[in-house]
């Protein structure tokens, strides 16, 4: 049988490379598209360390519409995953521009390719920032979108647009998938979250505080309306995720889809507090954290964690890593870092 190609944008990143080597571990043909922007070549190496295949790799930025077009001249696709974007959520409060600029043409031009080389499935990388705070916990997938606190939120809800728009009048077929809290590393501990500079997430914080590159980890507030007033969120291993992303795109290529807009939430359905992972880091890796609370920190959203029914039921996917396990290949992944 012919293998089906993949196209991976953003295969290099973070959540990119785990599902990259899903696929390949599933029998897909891998070619990701990356710029490297927010990631590093050698992460080509550590996938093929990991599977045996080395991915085919093109660099360059999908903002530019004639290399895209010609990429796509050149190869077959059956099915694109889109994860490359700029993610940083404070970052696009000071940038707004280069967010719409790099989220909303990369995905413009994409999808003109799609239209153009009748490359029919499209997974779409989101977000559940598109809820903003729900009115109702667990929230599910019909909860309301609510106005986007930040620039990045935004561009997730106006690619969402686009795409639901798009499948009207055109042959593609999407699923986007709404991720929670992405968190965690590969068993092997050779790709993993590699925040550039001072990282903006909670678990790549810790992490870096434990192992003593950085003196304190500050928690954003102790006095939200939760049982120990710091903020909860849907902490979810990325590898739960990325099989998540290989069992929507099988979904697309044998047509199981129930409409040509599909939307999944992706997390664990639990709900866990700053200070829950706090403590959970410290019973695993077996290190005291240094922490201090200090004034929250703007636009963070409460609480938010998934129901996570719809995607059981529709995808037959369930996340099956628990926090420990989370947090642990976390610091393995860490520690791994700190040797090379
Ligand atoms: N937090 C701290 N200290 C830190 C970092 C984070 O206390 O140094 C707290 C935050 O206040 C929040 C929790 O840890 O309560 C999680 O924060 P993250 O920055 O790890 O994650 P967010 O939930 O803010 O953001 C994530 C993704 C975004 C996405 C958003 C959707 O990183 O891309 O979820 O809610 F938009």
């Amino acid at each position: 049988m012919i293998k089906k190609s993949i196209l991976v944008t953003g295969g290099t990143g973070y959540i990119g490379s785990h599902t990259v080597v899903e696929l390949q571990q599933k029998g897909f043909d891998v070619v990701i598209v990356d710029n490297l922007s927010n990631s590093y070549r050698e992460v080509i190496n550590a996938i093929e360390k990991i599977t045996n295949i080395r991915p085919e790799f093109y660099e360059f930025d999908l903002c530019d519409f004639e290399k895209t077009h010609s990429f796509f001249k050149k190869n077959k696709i059956d099915a694109i995953i889109h994860f490359a974007a700029f993610k940083a959520v404070g970052e696009s409060v000071e940038k707004p521009f280069m967010y719409y600029h790099n989220n909303l043409f990369s995905l413009i031009n994409l999808i003109k390719c799609a239209n153009e080389f009748n490359v029919k499935n499209f997974v779409f990388s989101s977000s559940c920032t598109v809820y903003g705070q729900p009115d109702e916990l667990p929230v599910t997938e019909k909860a309301p979108v609510k106005k986007a606190l930040s620039p990045y939120g935004n561009t997730k809800q106006i690619s969402e647009e686009i795409i639901s728009e798009t499948v009207k009048t055109t042959s593609l077929k999407s699923i986007s998938l709404r991720y929670f809290n992405p968190i965690g590393a590969h068993e092997s501990s050779l790709i993993g979250e590699l925040p550039i500079g001072i990282p903006n997430n909670l678990v790549p914080f810790i992490t870096q505080t434990a192992i003593g590159k950085r003196e304190i980890l500050n928690v954003f507030g102790n006095e939200y309306n939760t049982p120990d007033g710091t903020c909860i969120r849907d902490y979810i291993h990325v590898v739960d995720l990325a099989k998540a992303h290989v069992i929507a795109v099988e979904r697309l290529l044998s047509n199981k889809n129930k409409s040509n807009y599909e939307i999944f939430n992706l997390g664990t359905g639990d709900g866990h507090s700053v200070l829950e992972i706090i403590k959970t880091f410290e019973k695993v890796s077996g290190v005291k954290l240094n922490f201090k609370f200090v004034e929250r920190r703007p636009g963070d959203i409460e609480k938010v964690w998934a129901s996570t029914e719809y995607a059981n039921k529709e995808l037959g996917w369930k996340a099956e890593i628990n926090l420990e396990e989370m947090l642990l290949s976390a610091w393995k992944w860490e520690k791994a870092i700190n040797k090379i």
